[in-house]
């Protein structure tokens, strides 16, 4: 997981922009070439996604019980964080891979 600062973003190569009806905000499909060391990186999914789910429960069970995220579209789910990181103690790092947990565990994701 990482976050694609604007500058990275302004050097992007652009291939296509889709639409996406639901919110009609506009999603482009790029390519950004970044340079970084190998054992940076992680090939357990499925202790990338335990993690998520066990901070889920924990930072987001507390005062309801926490939605499925398959339960909201990937979308939704940037409002929600951003209205209820506020309601943790989790930091920015944090919320941020739990955004992406929940995004890539919501209901329009294969
Ligand atoms: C300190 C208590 C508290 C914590 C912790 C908390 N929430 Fe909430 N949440 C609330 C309250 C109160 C409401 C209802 C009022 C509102 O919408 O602000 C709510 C409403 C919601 C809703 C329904 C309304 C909407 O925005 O669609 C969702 C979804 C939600 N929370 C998700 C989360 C997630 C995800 C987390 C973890 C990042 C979280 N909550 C953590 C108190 C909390």
């Amino acid at each position: 997981m990482a976050t694609v600062t604007p500058a990275m973003a302004e050097n992007a190569k652009i291939d296509a922009t889709k639409t996406d009806p639901d919110t009609d905000l506009n999603w482009k499909e790029g390519e950004i070439t970044v340079w970084t060391k190998a054992d940076a990186f992680t090939s357990d999914e499925t202790g990338m996604s335990d993690y998520g789910s066990e901070m889920y429960s924990a930072a987001c069970g507390a005062c309801h019980s926490a939605p499925a995220p398959d339960h909201f579209l990937a979308n939704h789910w940037m409002g929600i964080i951003k209205d209820m990181k506020g309601n943790t103690a989790l930091s920015k790092e944090e919320v941020r891979f739990l955004q992406n947990y929940l995004q890539t565990h919501a209901k329009d994701m294969p």
